[in-house]
């Protein structure tokens, strides 16, 4: 491959955004109802607090701020878009989607507007399909919202789970011309690894009935341990083959974002790529996994801090339900 960076781009974002809700659940508040510790938490997630949705609010009430806060930073009116894609695995309903829901808060109707569901990589699975809309010449401006209210289906009962979760959206305006090109970008899945994170009831197979919300069978189930292991290896992996087909060492990449599961997650795969520590990004102790919207608001703060420089190479990585995982490399440009 030529020179470093030197792909062409996919796509570019032109505008991002991304809210979290000013609620917020301490450790020490989890600690009142459930067998942990402040101290147990910290050392084993990296998490000190979380965000949580407000009462009558959903996911849906999130992406709208975010991507108010995308379409601001883009200059770009909602009645420009021409395609909705929101990534969630904590939809306001069943039916309709939240997209759609979304597309009428944003007034502008006759836009497509659909759901996406890829766990926490659905920022990346959502990026990685307006990329193939822009670049195929069928979309011009595609809003990609990551947005999830993990606490809705937690199991607090479940001390393993229960502290990782918050609540929050993040939102890219992506068209051919902007701030962020995307120059890399892959998707995958492994179906065989459905039962690691998963949610038995409320669907076709098991519709909820007294029995299955008696067995909280409508909350988030998580296999910790083994999604641990396997959320480690799918994102050095990603991250290995993205540096390949950009022609660079894995170390080269001047930040490094991987989904912000845990902190340990995170610094076990800057480990094992051997990436410098201040390119890294490990942002999870106000937020906890924010499942979808994870990325975006890792970029979007990582912005706010001054961490994307012109000219500088960016890898984002995800890694969720299903299981699947995403990965894109950005380059940042000029405004
Ligand atoms: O977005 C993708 C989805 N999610 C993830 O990526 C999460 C991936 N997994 C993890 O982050 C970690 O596996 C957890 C945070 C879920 C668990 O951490 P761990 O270091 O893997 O702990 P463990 O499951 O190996 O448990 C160690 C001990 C156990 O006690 P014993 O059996 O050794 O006596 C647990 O019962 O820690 C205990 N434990 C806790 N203790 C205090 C588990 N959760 C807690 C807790 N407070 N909250």
């Amino acid at each position: 491959m030529g020179s470093r960076g030197a792909k062409k781009s996919i796509c570019s974002i032109a505008g991002l955004g991304y809210f979290l809700p000013e609620d917020m659940v301490t450790n020490q508040d989890l600690a009142m109802f459930v067998d942990t510790s402040d101290e147990w938490i910290v050392e084993r997630t990296g998490i000190r607090a979380r965000h949580r949705v407000a009462v009558g609010e959903a996911t849906s009430d999130m992406a709208y701020r975010a991507a108010v806060a995308a379409l601001d930073d883009a200059g770009v009116r909602a009645c420009d878009l021409d395609l909705i894609l929101v990534a969630t695995a904590t939809p306001d309903t069943p039916v309709p989607s939240t997209g759609c829901l979304l597309q009428a808060r944003l007034e502008c109707p006759g836009i497509p507007a659909m759901d996406l569901g890829a766990g926490c990589a659905g920022f990346g699975y959502g990026l990685h399909m307006a990329g193939a809309a822009v670049s195929s010449g069928m979309h011009r401006k595609v809003l990609v919202v990551g947005a999830d209210a993990l606490t809705r289906i937690t199991n607090y009962r479940d001390r393993q789970s229960c502290i990782l979760f918050g609540d929050g959206a993040g939102a890219a305006v992506v068209g051919s011309e902007g701030f962020l090109d995307v120059i890399d970008s892959d998707i995958g899945a492994d179906g065989r690894g459905a039962s690691m994170i998963r949610v038995q009831a409320g669907g076709s197979r098991l519709p909820a009935s007294m029995d299955s919300v008696a067995a909280s069978l409508h909350t988030l189930e998580l296999k910790g341990r083994e999604v641990f292991k396997q959320a480690v290896r799918h994102m050095v992996d990603a991250i290995r083959r993205a540096a390949d087909r950009v022609g660079i060492d894995p170390r080269s990449f001047n930040l490094v974002i991987p989904h912000q599961a845990n902190a340990r997650i995170v610094d076990a795969v800057g480990e094992m790529l051997g990436v410098a520590e201040k390119n890294l990004v490990i942002d999870i102790d106000q937020t906890g996994n924010t499942a979808a919207a994870s990325i975006p608001i890792a970029i979007g703060r990582a912005r706010e801090r001054g961490r994307l420089v012109p000219g500088q190479l960016v890898v984002a990585v995800g890694f969720g339900a299903g299981i699947a995982w995403a990965c894109q490399v950005l380059r940042v440009r000029e405004r």
